[in-house]
């Protein structure tokens, strides 16, 4: 996410003139080891979880609602027509970096199952 300084300000020893311009990386800061006692652990009941995927402040993304809407109905669309898979141990991820990090790919094993009829 890029910003540009508004005012001087210095943010971890580093100082910013008014007119610079920030890129942030929301993604680096859920892995802020000042912040998390074990930031590289995936911790899906991490309490607090205070993640920036949708951003923070008066920008934060008015579409957080219907995103994680569709992400609940995906998997669980997912999860219905394939209720049992697994993943490869040997299998090493690969990740590309844009404005998100993500995986680029992530092989399933799975029985093929009859197609219901009327499902989507
Ligand atoms: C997984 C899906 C999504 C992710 C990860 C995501 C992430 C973000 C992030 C990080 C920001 C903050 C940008 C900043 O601070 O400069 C943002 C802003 C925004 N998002 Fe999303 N977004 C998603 C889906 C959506 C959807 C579905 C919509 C609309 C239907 C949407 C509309 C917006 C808008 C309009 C803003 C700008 C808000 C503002 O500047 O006040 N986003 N989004």
């Amino acid at each position: 996410m890029a910003r540009r300084v508004q005012t001087p300000v210095v943010v971890g020893g580093v100082t910013m003139a008014a007119g610079d311009r920030v890129l942030l990386s929301f993604g680096a800061a859920g892995r802020d080891p000042a912040y998390f006692a074990q930031p590289q652990t995936v911790d899906l009941q991490r309490d607090p979880q205070p993640n920036l995927a949708f951003g923070t402040g008066v920008h934060r993304c008015i579409g957080e609602a219907l995103a994680r809407l569709v992400r609940r109905v995906g998997y669980e669309v997912l999860l219905e027509r394939l209720p049992h898979f697994t993943v490869d141990p040997q299998f090493v991820p690969a990740y590309a970096t844009g404005s998100t990090r993500h995986m680029t790919h992530l092989p399933l094993r799975f029985a093929p199952t009859p197609f219901a009829a009327g499902r989507a």
